[in-house]
């Protein structure tokens, strides 16, 4: 197998319904995965991506969240249309999209 040169994490976590954490299950990650991996078998990237379902990642409340590594780039509030951009600019073009960008403050 392969080393990927970028490892894509979507968060798929769930909760119950009215937990106060809510979940980037709750927020459409389901639908964001599957379109990772459309996007993923569209471009035949197999041996430089890979894209893994993921627990938790920290800040549910701006999920879906996505974690890009490498770099660990934090993405927050992603949606299906914002797959096609990731990949062009940050995946295969190593310039992250800056208007998702998590906001510094929350590693703190
Ligand atoms: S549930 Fe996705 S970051 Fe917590």
């Amino acid at each position: 197998m392969p080393k990927p040169k970028k490892h894509v994490f979507v968060c798929s976590q769930s909760r119950p319904p009215g937990h106060p954490r809510g979940s980037c299950s709750q927020n459409g990650s389901s639908e964001l995965l599957q379109a990772f991996w459309q996007e993923l078998q569209k471009r035949n990237l197999f041996d430089s991506i890979a894209v893994t379902y993921s627990g938790c990642i920290g800040p549910c409340d701006m999920g879906p969240n996505v974690l890009v590594y490498p770099e660990g780039t934090l993405y927050g509030r992603v949606t299906k249309s914002d797959v096609s951009e990731i990949f062009d600019s940050h995946l295969l073009g190593d310039r992250p999209v800056e208007r998702l960008l998590a906001p510094e403050e929350i590693w703190n």
